[in-house]
């Protein structure tokens, strides 16, 4: 085991433990929350094959990076990219900074899920007519919503502070096994629904007319996000696992597993949806405004639903906030030489603000715009459609331009031990294809996006952090 500044570095303590963990990072709001109201929004079909070969072709590539990187180097993203080479530290600090920036909003939704479980439980379900209005004066509220978003960052402190394999891993092997079934659970019911045909078309029925160039940028963003990719995520989680296990089939399990949940999310929204007759495009609010009219429906057995559905939609926000969290933290045990518990309470801290203006801007700032925009699309907008895709575009120049061929072939080989019968088709789409493939569908879209200001200042960012950041 290599050495940090605190001794010795903590490694999984197996190889489902990391699994687990790495796919409880993946899936999350971004696979249940996100997932089927972008799909709504962009008409259904035709995103999801664009998300898929963006997923394939792109994500699981660099997942495979990413998690190369982080074994090597045994270092959490700054530290990785820095001892690899010092012009790229920019990279690393810029992938800190995107957790932070998630970790702006992530809290709130996560807040709301953990809010509605009991919600479910206590009435929100009596009234199906008063459900919509339900949820916008709850997330309007100046401070339930606050009070429920501290609550889950209290959950993440728990769990970060306990380590990697006490906490973040104990906490996976516990909680994705049970969203899974629960997920199926649900999705099983509502197949069944008389009217669910029309959900699966919608879902599974490509309408091309609705495709457009800012289609394919969100659905590369979509794929970032969802795969905890491009902002050092996979490469701090890799950086935990021992030299036995084999890099690319890790990848391809959590990406299988990650996008399992997010097709099912679909099937167990989407369906029901149209059985009851309702708008696919209903935006953020689509699983937080339909899926308890859905369950209201069904009476008795609805609540219960109800009850399981937002426990595993908090379980999956847990599992991936903790992994936003440890990113920041990682940094600040191998770069700044913190000690954990130090790290994990002065980062929430941070967080707390964050989340806190984030919540206000859904109610009392919500006339307060940053560049156009409220503080919670400020956060969310920056991430999803700027720096985790530039960021994915950085890691795939780094190792394919500044490590070596052997070093990699090497890692990903376990020393020549194991096969990677992919290398040269994996190497050639990080060094060619994939940066080619992101700068494009990044500059089409970018420039298709109507928050030109917010746009320019994230790319602004980027280069400043280029510029100062080989100190750090
Ligand atoms: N993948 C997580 C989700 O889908 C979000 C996330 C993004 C987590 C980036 C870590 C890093 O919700």
């Amino acid at each position: 085991m290599e050495k940090t500044g605190n001794g010795k570095r903590e490694n999984w303590g197996s190889k489902f433990g990391f699994i687990m963990a790495a796919a409880g990072s993946a899936v999350g709001l971004g696979n249940i929350w996100r997932f089927p109201y972008l799909t709504g929004e962009n008409g259904g079909g035709a995103f999801i094959v664009i998300y898929l070969a963006c997923v394939l072709i792109i994500g699981l590539s660099i997942m495979v990076a990413e998690f190369t990187v982080g074994r090597r180097t045994s270092l959490a993203a700054v530290g990785a990219y820095k001892t690899t080479d010092r012009r790229w530290t920019f990279a690393g600090v810029l992938g800190v900074l995107s957790a932070f920036f998630i970790m702006g909003f992530y809290p709130v939704v996560g807040g709301w899920s953990a809010a509605y479980i009991f919600k479910s439980a206590t009435g929100l379900l009596s009234d199906p007519a008063a459900i919509v209005d339900t949820f916008s004066a709850f997330t309007a509220n100046p401070i339930e919503p606050i009070l429920w978003m501290l609550g889950y960052l209290v959950v993440n402190v728990i769990i970060v502070s306990k380590g990697v394999k006490g906490g973040i891993e104990a906490a996976g092997k516990v909680l994705m096994p049970t969203l899974f079934v629960l997920l199926i659970f649900i999705s099983i019911r509502n197949v069944m629904l008389p009217g669910a045909g029309a959900g699966m078309e919608f879902l599974f029925k490509p309408d091309w007319t609705k495709v457009s160039g800012g289609t394919f940028l969100a659905a590369l963003g979509q794929a970032f996000f969802s795969l905890s990719l491009g902002m050092g995520c996979m490469i701090t989680y890799g950086s935990y696992l021992n030299k036995k296990e084999s890099l690319p089939s890790s990848a391809l399990q959590v990406t299988i597993m990650d996008t399992g949940v997010a097709i099912l999310a679909g099937v167990a929204i989407f369906p029901a949806l149209f059985a009851y007759g309702m708008e696919p495009a209903a935006g953020p609010s689509l699983i937080f405004m339909v899926l308890p009219t859905v369950f209201a429906e069904m009476g008795g057995f609805g609540v219960f639903l109800s009850i399981i559905f937002f426990i595993a939609f908090t379980v999956a926000a847990l599992t991936s906030s903790v992994s936003l969290l440890e990113v920041v933290v990682a940094y600040l045990i191998d770069e700044r030489k913190m000690e954990r518990k130090k790290a994990v309470y002065g980062t929430a801290a941070i967080m707390v603000c964050t989340g806190i203006l984030s919540s206000l801007s859904m109610g009392l700032m919500s006339e307060f715009k940053i560049l156009g925009v409220v503080v919670f699309d400020f956060f969310d907008i920056l991430t999803d459609k700027i720096f985790l895709a530039i960021g994915g575009m950085f890691i795939a120049i780094f190792v394919g331009w500044f490590m070596k061929k052997e070093d990699l072939k090497d890692e990903l080989t376990n020393g020549g031990t194991i096969k990677f019968g992919l290398f040269e088709i994996w190497y050639n789409l990080i060094k060619f294809v994939i940066p080619l493939a992101i700068a494009v569908v990044a500059f089409v879209g970018i420039t298709s996006i109507e928050q030109t200001s917010l746009m320019i200042f994230g790319l602004a960012i980027i280069v400043v952090l280029a510029i100062f950041s080989k100190k750090l």
